[in-house]
């Protein structure tokens, strides 16, 4: 029996009568901030908790108006993912182009250059003069699984070490290796074996590098068998921690202490990268080459993307249809990012990074002796990855948690968005836009002075 199929031909879709708007209340004076919290409130989890109670209507390089038409100086860029400030014109040129010609093939299916380009900008910026590939997935945790994957295929050992303080994602696997309890892996345990802690140097609790090693030592012979080692992760400067740098000789050791056992060494390059340090990379202030590299965040100017960047032997450990997802490596991030590490080239945002952090750390050192004598204990960070940390006095040191949540929120009440960090919640960290004015800066950096005496004036009331 033969049947002839009728060939159906594709109509275009009836024209939507209703003029529906795509794009919810961005427009400011539809709606007000309380509305939304209200609504936030009855219909978001409430796990996922935001910093700040506005809500956001546009954004321009390191400003941003909220939905009631309020402006904002941006001091926290997304949580570090905008080195190259709000709507960069050449990544939303560079977004917009790529959608006129597709938006997602999914990679595994039909490739395409914009990935392929990535790579190979990737693989020439990283560190070291080894042959390198790279890998693109959508967010940090995702990098970071993935660097696990990939060093436990090409070592065939299980272990991963990890630090106190250390962030690397909100996923499981992730959460295991981030090295703080509240509110990350609160309630949501357990989590995956093999997995192992080290101490993170650090002046507030007395651990110097030698401690810090020792530690190590003491791991290797109490848990760790170093053999069952894949890999040893650190952030060359800890964000979520407290924007503390890893002191160089620490990160030599390490990489001193892989080499003799065959372990591989990861930088968690998330927050740190693209420029916040003044180097396209944070490891490369110690000179330290690593095996894999973990960057997100400021890669794409706004768009989400992750990889992990590594020996190209290493990375090739894992069988083909090992890696990858759905979206990993998005064709619209992946141009979006070319176009962000050119900006980064072009407008010589590795300098201004330095030079921005001299300037914070001057201002922030003179404001502190002016108006909060014996409450900054500590300006720390590498370039303009920067914080200042609040203490109750000197003598004790003692961290000041409720002075730092107080200067966050009478900054904003000022139109200054700052964010919290460290792990007892009393650091401020900078994550401005390198693309942002020397006015905006110091308009800023006087928000902050106002907020940090009118935080004061509170607690002594
Ligand atoms: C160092 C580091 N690693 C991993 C992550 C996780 O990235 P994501 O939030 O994109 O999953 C972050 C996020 O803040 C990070 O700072």
């Amino acid at each position: 029996m033969t049947t002839t199929t009728k060939k159906k031909t594709r109509k275009t879709p009836a024209k939507s009568k209703a003029n529906i708007s795509i794009v919810p209340t961005v427009e400011a004076g539809k709606v007000t901030n309380a509305e939304l919290v209200a609504r936030r409130d009855a219909s978001v989890a409430r796990g996922v908790a935001s910093a700040a109670s506005i809500y956001a209507s546009r954004a321009e390089n390191s400003e941003l108006w909220d939905v009631e038409g309020n402006r904002y100086v941006d001091f926290a860029g997304g949580i570090a993912v905008l080195n190259t400030g709000h709507r960069h014109p050449k990544v939303i040129a560079a977004a917009k182009a790529q959608e006129d010609h597709y938006t997602h093939t999914s990679f595994q299916v039909v490739p395409y250059e914009p990935y392929v380009a990535l790579a190979e900008k990737l693989n020439a910026l990283a560190p070291g003069d080894h042959a390198k590939k790279s890998l693109l997935v959508t967010t940090g945790a995702e990098a970071v699984e993935n660097a696990v994957k990939i060093a436990r295929a090409a070592t065939g050992r299980p272990g991963v070490i990890a630090f106190t303080g250390g962030y690397h994602g909100r996923t499981l696997l992730t959460l295991g290796m981030t090295g703080k309890v509240s509110p990350y892996k609160k309630d949501v345990g357990p989590f995956p074996s093999d997995i192992f802690r080290a101490p993170f140097p650090s002046l507030r609790d007395g651990i110097t590098v030698e401690d810090a090693l020792t530690g190590l030592q003491n791991l290797f012979l109490t848990d760790a068998q170093p053999e069952r080692v894949a890999a040893i992760i650190i952030e060359p400067v800890l964000g979520e921690g407290g924007y503390t740098p890893v002191p160089f000789e620490m990160m030599q050791a390490l990489r001193e202490i892989c080499d003799t056992h065959g372990i591989l060494l990861i930088a968690d390059e998330i927050q740190a990268g693209f420029g916040r340090t003044g180097t396209w990379f944070a490891v490369e202030h110690s000179g330290v080459v690593p095996d894999l590299i973990t960057v997100a965040k400021s890669m794409a100017g706004g768009y989400p993307i992750a990889g992990v960047i590594g020996r190209a032997e290493v990375m090739d450990a894992v069988i083909p249809g090992g890696l990858g997802g759905t979206y990993g490596g998005n064709p619209v991030a992946c141009a979006a990012a070319l176009a962000a590490i050119d900006a980064i080239e072009e407008e010589g945002l590795l300098a201004r990074s330095t030079a921005l952090g001299e300037h914070f750390r001057a201002r922030f050192s003179e404001i502190g002796a002016r108006v909060a004598p014996f409450r900054m204990w500590d300006i720390r960070g590498l370039g303009a990855m920067l914080a200042v940390e609040f203490v109750t006095d000197f003598e004790t040191a003692t961290p000041d948690a409720d002075l730092t949540k107080a200067v966050v929120a009478h900054a904003l009440k000022r139109g200054l968005i700052l964010l919290a960090c460290g792990m007892h919640g009393n650091a401020l960290r900078i994550m401005v836009p390198l693309t942002a004015s020397d006015a905006i800066i110091d308009e800023g950096i006087a928000i902050f002075e106002e907020a940090l005496v009118a935080a004061i004036a509170e607690q002594n009331a």
